[in-house]
């Protein structure tokens, strides 16, 4: 079963004795990796308890060996309800534009008497 966490529960492992990160809503525990991490253990420290998306993002682009070494640190996912804000503001910017498109479709269809 896999297992869920609040970012509540994340931001308690702040520390280099027990160092959790947040990417793309997969909880990590890099607390041994840090020392091998080839950005350095304080940029991890620096984002103990949090959510790294956008850094470890900005920082990895498309490293696929960064991509497989954080499946091989993840320990399970965020709370669905606490998912990184940028997903759900995506799916409703999306959802506007197409009821948007609708709108803008059926006032044409009525122009041209469709
Ligand atoms: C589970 C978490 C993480 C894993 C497994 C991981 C793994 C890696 C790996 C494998 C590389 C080398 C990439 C390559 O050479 O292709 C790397 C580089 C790097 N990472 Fe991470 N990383 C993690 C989190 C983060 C976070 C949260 C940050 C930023 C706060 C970060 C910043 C960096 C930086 C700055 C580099 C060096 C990039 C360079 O010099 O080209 N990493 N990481």
């Amino acid at each position: 079963m896999p297992k869920t966490f609040s970012l509540e529960e994340v931001a308690k492992h702040n520390s280099a004795e027990s160092l959790w990160v947040v990417i793309n809503n997969n909880v990590h525990d890099v607390t041994a990796f840090r020392l091998m991490h080839p950005g350095g253990a304080e940029l991890l420290l620096q984002v103990a308890g949090r959510d790294a998306t956008d850094d470890a993002e900005r920082a990895h682009g498309n490293s696929r060996k960064a991509k497989s070494l954080m499946s091989k640190y993840c320990i399970g996912t965020l709370a669905v309800e606490q998912f990184h804000g940028q997903v759900q503001n995506g799916k409703v910017a999306s959802l506007v534009f197409r009821i948007l498109q609708l709108l803008v479709f059926r006032v044409f269809c009525r122009r041209v008497n469709l």
